[in-house]
């Protein structure tokens, strides 16, 4: 009998492709370079509140892969559903059917939100979400004017990069973007006001009645705001200003999308970010936490719009996975019983507190503001010019991550220093933050 033949040896050196390299260099030659990096480590695991780099060094996670495991890493009640449900079923694509956490899930988001939102349509992101909403928000109006905020973001495909202008970068070159889509200006008090929140609110009212004059308010579809602008420098809107928002939607038959993307789920310190206001929306856009890291975004609004909306107008292959639903429900779960909306309102106050404490010590602190924990720290090259200082807030950073610390910056400049810590955060650990973030300030 012929002997088999021998199975090819391998090559003692490895091509440069397959060597084990350090994911850095590997990603370094084979990621797209696109995707712009704050941090230039390798990272290993997480588990709690800290992230692990491949050395082995433990950092106190305050980035939370930007608003999203707001539970932190290797959370014991969210694993535990996603192992249950990736056991039962992976995935279905919910055209074909339903399945419990799924159903369970826009039954248990419709219970967060004020009446009438009671129906959700789900998607694997923030943009996906924006997306939807903004499909929802044409064809059940038959109108197609939208108006959005200057200094937003909503995401980067072609409909949600249509109303995001955070960073000039993100439109650049890729237009033409969605016809009709008009922005105006952000109550922004501290950059256009000196300050002065109710003067914000009159000017940024007056330029968005301005438009509509123009548009003709019986053209536009939907207003869409976030209730605090994330990306665009962490700018809480006036709860004025929602509210007369909510007024004009109201009167010209316009819907009232709200992007709760990174605002949502307890981050503010309730609930919902809109609920600061006292308004009630139309249409509320969920994604990053509710998952606590697994894709998922949802569309929340009254049965009647979605029925409006259209059985087949919309849909997706992996929206609304088992395991991601799963996951959300623990999410729920957990904020629910360990009180972290109240948790997420109290070490957001203890976090203002210090870091207006370290503002009055520092020059280079021009503002501190945002909601609950969501707060932004604003760096300017002085207080009186409010120029901002891009290159310090990349160094405070940098130089927070040697030191344990991860923190994030947003802005078009860069220049405000962004704190995202888990919801279930301890005291404890707010001031190990602030302790570190003074400590830099201070050597910088
Ligand atoms: C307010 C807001 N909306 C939408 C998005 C887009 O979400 P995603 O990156 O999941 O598409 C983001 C992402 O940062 C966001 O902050």
């Amino acid at each position: 009998m012929a002997s088999p033949t021998p199975s090819p040896t391998p090559s003692p050196t490895p091509s440069p492709t397959t060597a084990p390299l350090d994911p850095r260099e590997l990603g370094r030659r084979h990621l797209s370079p696109v995707m712009a990096r704050y941090f230039e480590r390798t990272w290993s695991h997480g588990a709690g509140h800290r992230l692990y780099d491949t050395d082995g060094r433990a950092y106190l996670d305050f980035a939370t892969g930007i608003a999203t495991t707001i539970l932190g890493h290797h959370h014991p009640r969210v694993d535990a559903a996603i192992h249950e449900q990736v056991d039962r079923l992976l995935h279905l694509m919910n055209g074909l059917g339903y399945t419990a956490p799924v159903s369970e899930l826009a039954a248990r988001l419709a219970g967060t939100l004020p009446a009438p939102l009671d129906s959700a349509f789900f998607g694997n992101s923030g943009a996906e979400a924006i997306e939807g909403a903004l499909k929802l928000a044409r064809r059940a109006t038959g109108r197609t004017a939208i108006v959005a905020f200057e200094g937003g973001f909503h995401g980067r495909t072609y409909g949600a990069l249509s109303v995001t202008s955070s960073s000039p970068n993100y439109r650049a070159g890729h237009g033409p973007l969605l016809p009709d889509v008009h922005l105006v200006p952000y109550p922004d008090a501290y950059h256009a006001n000196g300050g002065d929140e109710a003067a914000a609110t009159v000017d940024a009212l007056a330029a968005f009645d301005r438009l509509l004059a123009i548009l003709e308010p019986a053209s536009v579809a939907a207003v869409l705001i976030e209730p605090e602008l994330g990306e665009g420098g962490y700018v809480p809107a006036p709860p004025a200003f929602l509210a007369a928002l909510r007024e004009r939607c109201d009167r010209h038959g316009s819907l009232l999308i709200v992007d709760e993307v990174q605002t949502g789920y307890g981050r503010t310190g309730r609930m919902w970010g809109f609920e600061h206001a006292g308004i009630v929306p139309d249409v509320v856009c969920a994604a990053k936490g509710i998952a606590n890291g697994l894709p998922l975004g949802a569309i929340v609004a009254r049965r009647e719009l979605h029925e409006r909306w259209g059985v087949g107008a919309h849909g997706s292959t992996f929206g609304g996975n088992p395991v991601a639903c799963a996951a959300a429900l623990a999410v729920l779960d957990t904020i629910e019983a360990d009180g972290l909306v109240a948790n997420a309102a109290a070490r957001g106050a203890q976090l203002e507190t210090g870091l207006r404490a370290l503002a009055e010590r520092d020059a280079r602190i021009g503002d501190v503001r945002g909601l609950g924990l969501m707060l932004g720290v604003e760096l300017v090259r002085d207080r009186g010019s409010r120029e901002p200082d891009g290159a310090l807030g990349d160094t405070v950073i940098a130089r927070c991550a040697d030191e344990g610390l991860l923190l994030l910056t947003c802005g078009p400049a860069h220049n405000v220093v962004r704190w995202l810590a888990p919801l279930d955060v301890t005291a404890a650990e707010i001031d190990e933050g602030l302790a570190a973030f003074g400590r830099v300030l201070a050597a910088t």
